[in-house]
């Protein structure tokens, strides 16, 4: 069932778990992601990114999340990743289609940043819609950051307080180490801010998201080599540093790139071993099962598992 994810993530919060948001941008991700969860009787968070509505059309995703969240019991929440287009956000409001978006205005100063996320809260609080916000910038992927270390870059607790005051955002993501992207670290695993997190978690009393969390493996070489195989290979956020987000206030994390490369992988593979077989529904059945699978890993590692 479709649901907003205000009830989760405040269980989560409370519970001192995470529920994960996956991307999803065509049909066999979305069915990997909702079967993990099935599977794992785990609340999921599907979320749509600006791109993939770009690719595949807000009412043509949104009909195939709704589509298959009507036939299960699980409480599905589906949220609009990333809202860095104003008109965009206000669209998936008022489309009604969403239970969730995220305005990201991040980019702009303070004050302006405070602004627009108030617009945007106060048009999706009188349709109940669940607003999440962002304050600090994430690196990684089109943005300009590189020096992820910068503490410039990250979440300041003095400014989440006013921030969420201010706005009233719903849940609050936070720059505390994490980058975008499937190549964001050659070599080096994240080390996150956990005091600067365990800082904004006493200062705001809402839910905390972590983006850019998937682990990464170092290409798409190693994952179809390990593919099915170790995951303990792989650089980015490690596992344990995502535990100890969890333990110190957060309650939802992104995660895109490890589905991308699951996928991808899988999909190599299959045609690698079957460089005959022309039949979508085989290569991509095959990605489809590589999504489940890395999906239940995450849900296992956040502790959402039977949390329904
Ligand atoms: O954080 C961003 C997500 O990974 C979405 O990426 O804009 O390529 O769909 P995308
Ligand atoms: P990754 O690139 O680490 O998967 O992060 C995804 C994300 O933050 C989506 O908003
Ligand atoms: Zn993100």
């Amino acid at each position: 069932m479709i649901v907003s994810p205000k009830t989760m993530l405040q269980r989560a919060r409370r519970g001192g778990y995470a529920v994960g948001a996956f991307n999803v941008n065509n049909l066999e991700i979305l069915q990997g992601v909702v079967e993990a969860a099935m599977q794992m009787r785990s609340p999921l968070i599907v979320q749509t990114s600006q791109g993939a509505i770009e690719y595949a059309g807000m009412e043509l995703l949104a009909a195939m999340v709704h589509t298959i969240a009507r036939d299960t019991d699980i409480p599905i929440a589906l949220h609009l990743d990333h809202g860095t287009d104003v008109a965009l956000v206000m669209e998936a409001i008022d489309s009604g289609l969403y239970t969730s978006v995220m305005i990201d205005t991040s980019r702009f100063p303070l004050q302006d940043n405070i602004r627009i996320t108030r617009e945007v809260v106060k048009r999706a609080h009188a349709r109940k819609i669940f607003v999440e916000a962002e304050l600090g910038a994430i690196p990684g992927k089109e943005d300009q950051v590189d020096v992820m270390e910068a503490d410039a870059f990250m979440t300041r607790p003095e400014e989440a307080t006013r921030f969420v005051k201010e706005t009233d955002c719903d849940a609050l993501a936070v720059s505390i180490g994490t980058k975008h992207g499937v190549s964001k670290f050659a070599s080096v695993h994240a080390r996150l801010d956990i005091e600067r997190l365990r800082a904004i978690a006493s200062a705001v009393n809402k839910p905390l998201v972590l983006h850019g969390a998937s682990s990464v493996y170092r290409n798409l070489k190693d994952v179809a080599e390990a593919y099915g195989a170790d995951l303990s290979k792989a650089f980015g956020v490690p596992d344990g540093q995502l535990k100890k987000a969890i333990k110190n206030g957060i309650a939802k994390i992104n995660t895109d790139s490890d589905i991308r490369i699951a996928f991808t992988g899988a999909v190599d593979q299959y045609m690698t071993r079957h460089p005959n077989n022309m039949d979508p529904r085989a290569y991509l059945g095959a990605g489809r099962d590589a999504v489940r699978r890395t999906v239940i890993r995450k849900m296992k590692l956040f502790g959402s598992e039977g949390m329904i």
